[in-house]
């Protein structure tokens, strides 16, 4: 008797730190799960479900081959942490003694996942999206009002209505950029609403940094101890956003939270990206390879990884190509549309000008795919999820003065 009152593992002390450590980034209210998972009579309610989903490993969400690389934000379960969640549900969820829950995360408070922002943008005018239907790419560019440079350490997207966005892209638009100079500001636009083909243009191709990308379950951007991104005084942030619909109307007015480094980093972060947009995937096909692949202009610490495909992606993968063809994996994922994540790499990898990196995707355009909105369509590079995409965003740090510009010029051997 003794020795079962001894393992019995409690809500307050063994599962309520699992669960905050492991769930409630997205387990709470506001986030995108579906119910939350903070108190104790929240979460006896999904007792079950909640030891069948850490024990099939479907919860917490996370998509790596864990053959290939360590991960930094790899939110996996040990094996003792599911035993614990099994038992607890098992012995009836007992609840245990108050005092000895962990203290509560500061996030139950503010709501984000980062620490308290030194700084919150919010788009100015809310975004309308219609009950049904595809919705265009939104634009929506807004000044900082930095009057000096800044360096983001950490930086999370949040939307006001989470169901509805798809992904976003917050780039830094430096005050010397041409790049939609003629768009308007401070109010939502598409590419189809500005006349002139030249901004329509822009609208779909830019070389600006982002400070972002966000798609949900991402976990926020923190970069490692003496890096983060740069954002000159008087930028812009231009928020471009991807809209999808679910039979109700709705507005959105999505914010960005920053916190600032305390003193001027040595490594400025750069987001890269490996992408091809001439692949036409054939109808009924499983197992349909696209590649792409670049070398290092320059010297370069490598940081992490965000895989980018629509309802077709299937596999993807990041490689080192070395000189005799060798190839070494540094994450593989299985990849699932509605889970598009960051993988950062637990330990920051220094890699010399010249490496060949390869990003290496695969598409099931088979019916067996049960994503797969049409088996029988050629499907080619677009925006809308029935389209597809092929991008292997990446993200290097460099050294701080070094811009996107100056970081591609070759210097010869
Ligand atoms: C990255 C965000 C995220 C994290 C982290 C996460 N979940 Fe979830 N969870 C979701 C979302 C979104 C859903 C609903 C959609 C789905 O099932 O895929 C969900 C669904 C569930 C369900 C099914 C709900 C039902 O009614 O059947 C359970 C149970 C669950 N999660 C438990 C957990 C537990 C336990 C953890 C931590 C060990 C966890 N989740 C971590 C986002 C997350």
């Amino acid at each position: 008797m003794f020795l079962t009152l001894l393992l019995t593992a409690t809500f307050y002390k063994d599962v309520l730190p699992i669960l905050q450590d492991h769930c409630q980034s997205c387990h709470r209210p506001g986030q995108i799960a579906p119910m939350p998972l903070v108190t104790y009579a929240q979460t006896k309610a999904k007792a079950k479900a909640v030891s069948q989903m850490v024990r099939s490993k479907k919860m917490p969400p996370w998509f790596a081959d864990p053959k290939v690389g360590h991960f930094a934000n790899d939110p996996s379960l040990t094996a003792e942490e599911i035993e614990t969640i099994s038992q607890w549900v098992e012995a009836g969820t007992p609840e245990g003694n108050r005092r000895d829950a962990p203290q509560l995360k500061l996030w139950n408070v503010n709501g984000w996942n980062i620490p308290q922002p030194d700084r919150v943008v919010q788009m100015p005018k809310p975004v309308r999206i219609p009950a049904r239907g595809d919705v265009e790419y939104t634009y929506q560019i807004v000044p900082t009002g930095f009057a000096e440079d800044k360096w983001v350490r950490m930086s999370e997207l949040k939307p006001s209505s989470r169901q509805h966005v798809h992904h976003a892209v917050i780039y830094i638009r430096p005050p010397d950029s041409t790049w939609l100079r003629n768009a308007p500001k401070n109010t939502p636009f598409t590419a189809s609403s500005l006349g002139d083909p030249h901004l329509q243009h822009d609208a779909h191709w830019t070389d600006s940094d982002m400070l972002l990308v966000y798609a949900p379950g991402t976990s926020p951007d923190t970069w490692p101890e003496d890096m983060a991104k740069f954002v000159p005084a008087g930028s812009d942030l231009v928020f471009q956003m991807h809209y999808t619909t679910n039979g109700r109307a709705t507005q959105d007015q999505t914010s960005v939270g920053m916190v600032f480094s305390k003193t001027p980093p040595g490594k400025r972060v750069l987001t890269l990206q490996l992408t091809n947009d001439r692949f036409e995937i054939p109808p009924e096909t499983d197992d349909y390879r696209v590649e792409a692949w670049g070398s290092l202009p320059n010297d370069a610490t490598l940081l992490s990884f965000f895989p980018h495909m629509h309802l077709r992606g299937k596999r993807f993968e990041y490689n080192i190509v070395g000189e005799r063809g060798n190839v070494e994996t540094l994450l593989r994922v299985n990849y699932d549309f509605y889970w598009q994540l960051t993988y950062r790499l637990a330990q920051p990898r220094p890699l010399k000008a010249g490496t060949r990196l390869q990003a290496v995707a695969w598409y099931d355009n088979s019916r067996k795919n049960p994503h797969n909105p049409d088996p029988t369509a050629i499907v080619r590079w677009g925006d809308q999820s029935y389209e597809e995409m092929m991008v292997g965003f990446f993200d290097i740090a460099v050294p701080a003065g070094v811009d996107k510009w100056q970081y591609f010029v070759r210097q010869p051997k």
